[in-house]
């Protein structure tokens, strides 16, 4: 059925969820603060909308989250190219990537929701059918659950992230004023195209830690790593001995939330290009209006197999398993 439909999860606080078939997308993310409802997640106004827009806006991204180099895999020792759809490297999947794919609505309850897809072998370029899962949970306790299972037919790079834009001011300011914690002792350095450029580097080098919680605004355009990106859109090696991969706090500390995962690595994007991103109220985002935490493997994984992290490649007969969990508290 290629119909697009829109699902609502509530829980026993008050607190919605909004999802969709298409993409597998989480479209909104409201809880009650202070007696008045505030949406936490940035969204469109409408369907036409999230299919005019390229920032990705809430998606299941896949089958290969940012970027591969040059658009081209080798795997023992066959050569893949792949669809090219950012200059001559791969974004997020390819020109039609898990984003743009209306997905099967596999289950679904008060508090749950299992979408499901079947991505054909040569799909955007890479081998193997993979069958794969995204599905969400929202717990009592305000916790969104993202869960994703994958199995393939051939060797394949698999991954899957969420790439939800918070705003937890409730879209009324820039995240400029939010505090945003990551817990990782190295940072991935890339060129203006977004693509690794140097191996993983200690953050206290070009004043990228974030081991404390930090304001979005601090020096933000004046390190030479975030000036190349406009702001931050790098990947972090998380700490894995620390419980809590990030946290983000709100400007008026009402919201916090804190991400945890079984991923190795969390791409933060400041939303440095959304400008013209159609907004829910009838206008257009601009630059920083959302932050996106996307927990994954690291950037172009595929290409650099030394990297301290598992292997990006899923093979016949294993199965994806990873998780990302959003915990939300208000005070
Ligand atoms: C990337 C950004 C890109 C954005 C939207 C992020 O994951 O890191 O460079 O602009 O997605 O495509």
């Amino acid at each position: 059925m290629s119909v697009k439909q829109i699902i609502t999860l509530k829980n026993s606080q008050g607190m919605k969820i909004k999802l969709s078939n298409w993409g597998a997308t989480w479209l909104s993310c409201t809880m009650q603060v202070e007696g008045k409802n505030r949406e936490l997640i940035l969204g469109c106004q409408s369907f036409e909308q999230y299919e005019q827009q390229d920032a990705y806006l809430g998606a299941t991204v896949g089958r290969y989250a940012n970027r591969i180099a040059n658009a081209e895999i080798d795997i023992a020792g066959k050569h893949y190219q792949l669809i090219a759809n950012q200059g001559v490297n791969q974004l997020h999947g390819g020109k039609s990537g898990f984003d743009k794919k209306i997905w099967k609505i596999e289950s679904q309850s008060e508090q749950q929701v299992t979408f499901g897809l079947i991505s054909p072998d040569g799909d955007q370029g890479f081998p193997g059918e993979l069958k794969v899962t995204a599905s969400y949970t929202l717990t009592d306790d305000n916790q969104v659950i993202v869960e994703y299972n994958a199995s393939t037919t051939k060797c394949t790079p698999v991954n899957l992230t969420n790439h939800a834009y918070f705003n937890l001011d409730g879209e009324t300011n820039d995240i400029l004023a939010h505090s945003l914690k990551v817990n990782a002792n190295y940072y991935l350095p890339v060129d203006a195209n977004g693509i690794p450029c140097n191996d993983l580097l200690d953050v206290t080098q070009d004043d990228m830690d974030l081991r404390q919680l930090r304001v979005l605004s601090d020096n933000l355009l004046t390190s030479p790593a975030r000036k190349i990106t406009g702001g931050y859109d790098h990947a972090y090696l998380l700490d894995k001995s620390k419980p809590v991969a990030a946290q983000l706090v709100s400007s008026d500390k009402k919201v916090t939330m804190d991400v945890t995962t079984s991923y190795p690595a969390l791409q933060v994007y400041t939303g440095n290009f959304l400008a013209n991103t159609p907004n829910r109220h009838n206008g257009k985002y601009a630059n920083f209006a959302g932050v996106a935490l996307e927990a994954q493997f690291l950037p172009d994984s595929p290409h650099h197999l030394t990297w301290p992290q598992p292997s990006c490649f899923l093979e016949p007969g294993q199965t994806y398993h990873h998780q990302i969990t959003y915990q939300f508290f208000i005070s």
